[in-house]
């Protein structure tokens, strides 16, 4: 006799513990020690050689593997069932799908938290216009077809417009501007409307005293107020984004009540994160924390397999700062892959820096690489390497309370 796990599931072992993964519901099934040992041994020999069907001993491991067929999980076989699935086809190498460009590093506001370290007085920016044009039709023969344009403050670039222009001559798909919001004017919504343009923005409080004490610019609020009621009334696509610090922790549940009345998504909003002037413990939040990881974790097959190939959220993007760099996300300022006025985009896709970060995947994370729930597991590389003391790309997840060689949860 012979026992196999569906055709549908995976099994994924750990430093202390394994986990089933069933590819049809999506749920993930923690095991201990013991369970994993048995289905590896019954992978790779009959029943009869891995356990005595009748010994008191070995009733636990039985009744283990009813439970798992009850479950749709595994089944018992008579004769020996074919070999098992044929290997996957090899992966398509990545390709780009999704790029920020931060237009400009000068920003009206002054935010205590800022990653771009933007202000009034930043003045990295030297990409020429044309250089930005030009990416915009590299980066679409590239393969993107979602490009937002962020900064800094986006509206301060004087030929933004003209950008979103070229974005649309090349049939992006979706084109979004991040911006603070107090510049925008009739005249801009308009053209926002126009062209098709999302539109992300950022409140901190729903009143203006904490909303100006996190940007430091005083009558932001209001402005910034009056440009979602202009945007809301022309029915762009909208989203508002909020980040907790000290200054306006209290704030989390009025920002969520805001954003309900006006009609916009919300989510519970993020921390703080520790890049740029952001990177200073004074302004964590005292009390207000997202949750931590825990189980329940779900998967999908695409995402089970590219968990194993790339980094589920890093594969296919890039930002460009307004000095040019190719970063692999506007928050992974040190990890800089090349230069859009020194090489050509197609040379920095393919240069080995950026593909490394694309292909991060949790089998390289401290901690994460021992653990069998690493291929449902989100991640975020920047937040990691934010948080970890000597800044390594590759140091293990914040927020996890798992213990992977003890298999246990800590509170
Ligand atoms: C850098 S801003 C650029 C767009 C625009 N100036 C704005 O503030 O909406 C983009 C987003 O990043 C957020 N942000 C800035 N620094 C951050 C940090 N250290 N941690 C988390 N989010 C941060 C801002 O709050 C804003 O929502
Ligand atoms: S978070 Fe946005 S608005 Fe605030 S300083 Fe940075 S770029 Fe400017
Ligand atoms: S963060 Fe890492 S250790 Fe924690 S559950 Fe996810 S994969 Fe496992
Ligand atoms: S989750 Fe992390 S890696 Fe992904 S876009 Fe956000 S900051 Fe970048």
């Amino acid at each position: 006799m012979y026992y196999r796990l569906q055709e549908y599931c995976r099994l994924v072992a750990g430093a202390r513990r394994g986990a089933i993964y069933n590819l049809q519901t999506g749920k993930v099934l923690s095991i201990n020690q013991g369970a994993l040992q048995l289905l590896l041994a019954c992978q790779q020999s009959p029943l009869e050689d891995v356990l005595d069907i009748r010994a008191p001993e070995d009733k636990t491991f039985v009744d283990f593997l009813h439970r798992l067929t009850e479950m749709g999980l595994g089944s018992f076989y008579l004769d020996k069932p074919a070999a098992g699935r044929a290997p996957a086809p090899a992966a398509e190498p990545s390709k780009l799908n999704f790029l920020w460009l931060e237009l400009t590093s000068s920003c009206n506001n002054k935010c205590l938290h800022c990653y771009a370290t933007s202000g009034p007085c930043a003045d990295s920016d030297a990409v020429p216009h044309d250089r930005w044009l030009s990416l915009i039709s590299e980066a679409r023969a590239a393969g993107a077809g979602a490009i937002q344009l962020i900064g800094g403050e986006p509206l301060l670039y004087p030929r933004w417009r003209e950008l979103v222009e070229k974005a649309r001559a090349e049939n992006f798909e979706f084109i979004e501007i991040f911006t603070n919001a107090t510049l925008i004017d009739d005249d801009c919504v308009a053209f926002c409307k126009r062209h098709g343009v999302n539109i992300a923005t950022t409140i901190y409080a729903d009143n203006a005293a904490v909303h100006d004490r996190v940007t430091l610019n005083p009558g932001s609020f209001a402005k910034t107020m009056a440009a979602v009621d202009k945007i809301l009334a022309a029915k762009i696509p909208l989203r508002i984004a909020s980040i907790i610090m000290k200054a306006n922790e209290h704030e989390v549940k009025n920002i969520m009540d805001l954003c309900a009345r006006l009609g916009v998504e919300v989510t519970p909003p993020d921390v703080v994160r520790p890049t740029g002037r952001g990177d200073d413990k004074d302004l964590l939040p005292a009390a207000y924390v997202k949750p931590p990881i825990r189980p329940p974790f779900y998967t999908d097959p695409e995402t089970f397999d590219k968990a194993q190939r790339c980094h589920t959220c890093l594969d296919g993007k890039i930002a460009v700062t307004a000095g040019g760099d190719v970063i692999p996300c506007i928050f992974a300022r040190s990890e800089i892959c090349g230069n859009i006025l020194a090489s050509s985009l197609a040379d920095v896709l393919n240069g080995q820096r950026l593909q490394q970060c694309w292909r991060t995947t949790k089998d390289q994370v401290e901690k994460c690489k021992d653990c069998e729930y690493r291929y449902a597991c989100t991640d975020c590389r920047p937040l990691a390497q934010g948080s970890d003391s000597a800044k390594r790309w590759l140091a293990c997840s914040v927020d996890c309370p798992y213990n992977p060689y003890t298999g246990k949860w800590e509170e």
